[in-house]
């Protein structure tokens, strides 16, 4: 008998996940021109194969300017759609695994230099392109200040949400996330120290949350009714004066009014002066306090490693579901692992059931797999 909480099934809107482990969104870096190719068949083809509940694809961008790096993915043309279906498509064959896609664009951070290459917001000669955000102010203090965006960059926006979701549903996304954290665009707009404006898209906390709740609201009815969608948000800016835990309730109760079917819990990003106090689990009691004033899954993340730290964080009523990201890239098959330590099952394929070591206990379950 099952009798671990991490692999207990959990319903999240119209989706019903096999256990509550789920690989959190991770760049890459890798796509040209916003397409998905063989370094994304291969890592999310070996995530795939995991056992967790829900894989994400990483942070994909509903235009082309709203990439972080011009390695970054997109979903806003033919090509796009057409690379990342290839990627689906194959995931499908090979596992049953929930996919999920986390829909964004980057704001001021856009036009970046990927992480190895240091960082740095790209020059015009470096092959970099010109940003947007909520207000003319730059994330870091010497930086190419982005331009603030007119209404007309909103409806562009809102629509480029739209039509990406679209692309989504086609592609047969089980999840939509919306990000609005890691000082992003979204986050910028809820954030006082990324938006200054002065109309009905700044100032109170009503009017910073205006544009992610309607953004929210175009995907959450492009998606339809059989994906479920949520929003991963940054709980505080780690900086005095910026957005913290008490908005980010009244923002999660908003999300869940406008339909959200999850909300997703990180922190930080939109302040370069930020001081984040770092340790094991160190974003679990920001998923706490929203938990308690939701009644929608909450995802958990931040460097949670350890299968019993998992189920502890279950048991105790701190989250839903827990993410991970690093450990995932360390340990693809971490849910094995956590399986055997904690007594549970994970769904496998049958060309991996001989390298079970002796003495691991049965820890594949129903094994339902596409393979042909
Ligand atoms: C290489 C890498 C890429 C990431 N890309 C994304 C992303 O696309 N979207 C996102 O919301 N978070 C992204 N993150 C953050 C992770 O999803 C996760 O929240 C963070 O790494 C903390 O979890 P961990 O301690 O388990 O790694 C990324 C993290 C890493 C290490």
């Amino acid at each position: 008998m099952n009798s671990s909480l991490l692999f207990t099934p959990i319903t999240v809107g119209p989706q019903t996940l096999p256990n509550r482990i789920m690989i959190s969104p991770m760049c890459q870096y890798s796509g040209n021109d916003g397409n998905a190719n063989d370094w994304h068949m291969a890592h999310l083809g070996s995530l795939a194969l995991s056992g967790a509940g829900l894989m994400f694809v990483e942070a994909t961008s509903v235009s082309p300017e709203g990439r972080i790096t011009a390695g970054c993915l997109g979903l806003y043309n033919d090509d796009n759609h057409q690379s990342l279906k290839r990627i689906v498509d194959a995931v499908r064959v090979i596992s049953p695994i929930k996919l999920a896609i986390q829909l964004g664009h980057a704001g001021r951070k856009a036009s970046s230099h990927r992480p190895w290459e240091g960082g740095a917001l790209m020059s015009a000669q470096e092959g970099g392109w010109p940003t947007i955000a909520p207000s003319a102010l730059p994330h870091k203090p010497d930086e190419t200040p982005p331009k603030a965006m007119t209404a007309d960059d909103i409806h562009r926006i809102t629509a480029d949400f739209i039509s990406a979701t679209e692309r989504a549903r086609e592609l047969g996304f089980d999840v939509i996330e919306v990000h609005c954290a890691h000082g992003y665009l979204l986050h910028e707009f809820l954030s006082p120290l990324s938006n200054q404006r002065t109309d009905d898209f700044g100032g109170s906390l009503e009017n910073r949350m205006r544009l992610p709740l309607a953004i929210f609201d175009a995907v959450r009815k492009a998606a339809g009714p059989g994906i479920a969608v949520g929003a991963r948000l940054s709980a505080t800016d780690w900086a005095e004066g910026g957005w913290d835990l008490e908005q980010s309730i009244a923002f999660s109760r908003q999300l869940q009014a406008h339909g959200a079917d999850f909300i997703d819990v990180s922190s930080g990003g939109v302040a370069a002066h930020q001081k984040i106090t770092l340790g094991a689990g160190y974003q679990v009691p920001f998923a706490e306090a929203i938990r308690k004033e939701v009644s929608i899954p909450v995802i958990t993340v931040g460097l949670i490693t350890e299968p019993q730290q998992a189920e502890d964080i279950l048991r105790e009523g701190k989250a839903d579901i827990v993410a991970l990201a690093r450990a995932f890239i360390s340990d693809p098959r971490w849910p094995w692992r956590a399986a055997a330590a904690l007594g549970g099952q994970v769904t496998g394929s049958p060309p991996y059931f001989r390298c079970l070591p002796h003495g691991f206990p049965p820890i594949f379950g129903d094994v339902k797999t596409n393979q042909r």
